[in-house]
């Protein structure tokens, strides 16, 4: 079994508090990880440190075999994030963007109009290449995000709420992405999100995020029985997740 991601009591404070509490994960190469928790849980500064970001407190990290702290940009290379909220130049296309991303990043210039186009194409963007990114949606903004996130052929993405703010049709076409780049692909996805449901349909497994620690991680079925004591079909990640909320966080051992 080969790792994508690792972490050993990776741990971030800003000040007193403790943002990131002795975080150990293994997330495995061409999985889909959810990574899930309430607003303010330490899902973003986990993604920051693993992308070699944010500088850990204590622990450490890797991504692809290498430590995002001290081989940043080894990690950045192998590695594609999308943010919260992307970023663009809002007066430029949608190709001009992916243009502009690709030679920041040392692509190669002969084929890069084609593969712009096929990302273009994938992300159901081509008709609106030539528009200028100012006037798209914002589900249109992330499905470029994901494009851009593709140009460099990751192979680990990190995506930080992916379906926020989109709309049922944005979110299903999101979630389709996410389950195709790990399917078609065999790029391990590791996104967070607070939404229990969407996390359920397409997880290989799950982490809850509970204030900085991790109080469950496994198979959703697992999880379940774990805790709910169901061994049924049919659940929601809901319940399972007021039960670790009504219980908190267990004591560090
Ligand atoms: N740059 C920062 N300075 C101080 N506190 C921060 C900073 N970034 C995050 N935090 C705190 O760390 C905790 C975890 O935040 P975050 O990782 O953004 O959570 P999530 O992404 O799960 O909503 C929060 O309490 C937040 O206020
Ligand atoms: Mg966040």
């Amino acid at each position: 079994m080969v790792l994508a991601i690792e972490t050993h009591e990776l741990t971030k404070r800003y000040g007193t508090q403790i943002a990131v509490n002795a975080l150990s994960l293994d997330v495995k190469q061409g999985e889909i990880f959810g990574f899930l928790g309430p607003n303010g849980a330490g899902k973003t500064t986990t993604l920051l440190m693993l992308l070699g970001l944010s500088e850990p407190t204590s622990g450490t990290a890797r991504v692809c075999g290498h430590d995002p702290a001290r081989e940043p940009l080894q990690v950045k290379r192998l590695v594609g994030y999308l943010p919260e909220s992307v970023g663009f130049y809002e007066d430029m296309t949608a190709e001009q963007n992916l243009a502009y991303v690709a030679r920041l990043n040392g692509i190669e210039k002969s084929s890069l109009p084609r593969k712009i186009e096929g990302l273009l194409d994938q992300v159901g963007l081509l008709a609106e290449a030539r528009k200028r990114v100012g006037a798209y949606s914002r589900g249109m903004r992330q499905r470029l995000g994901i494009a851009e996130v593709l140009l460099k052929d990751p192979k680990v993405v990190f995506l930080d709420e992916p379906t926020l703010g989109l709309d049922p049709d944005g979110t299903q076409k999101m979630l389709d992405f996410i389950v195709g780049l790990s399917r078609d692909k065999g790029i391990t996805v590791f996104f967070s999100s607070h939404l229990l449901d969407q996390v359920q349909r397409i997880s290989d497994r799950v982490g809850i995020m509970l204030k900085g620690s991790l109080v469950a991680v496994g198979p959703i079925q697992e999880l379940a029985k774990q805790k709910l004591g169901v061994d049924q079909e049919r659940f929601t990640l809901e319940e399972i997740y007021m039960r670790y909320f009504r219980e908190g966080v267990p004591a560090q051992s």
